[in-house]
């Protein structure tokens, strides 16, 4: 094993899991596009090498999702649209400011 501290000033992991047995999920109700939109403006902010965006599994919060949290600030975002994006941003944005 080799352990080394993360390059990420913010990693973004958004939930994709998607069940087949009918319990709640995120993946069936997150925005197909989040990811895509997200890592786009995170790139024209010039902020790529700092704040990693990562789909996930199950966060175990599945009715409240869609879900994301940002790690090592542990804020925990729930019931996520892609009307959240400048809200999310505005996180990011303290988060590369501190
Ligand atoms: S399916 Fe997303 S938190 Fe469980």
């Amino acid at each position: 094993m080799q352990i080394k501290k993360s390059r990420y000033k913010a990693h973004l992991f958004i939930c994709n899991k998607s069940r087949t047995d009918g319990r709640k999920s995120c993946g069936h109700e997150v925005d197909p596009d989040l990811k895509t939109i997200l890592k786009n403006e995170i790139r024209e902010r010039g902020w790529k090498l700092f704040v990693r965006v990562s789909d996930c599994g199950c966060l175990g919060v599945c009715d409240a999702g869609p879900n994301i949290m940002i790690y090592p600030q542990k804020i925990w975002l729930s019931a996520v649209t892609r009307d959240d994006i400048p809200e999310i941003l505005h996180i990011l944005e303290e988060i590369m400011e501190a």
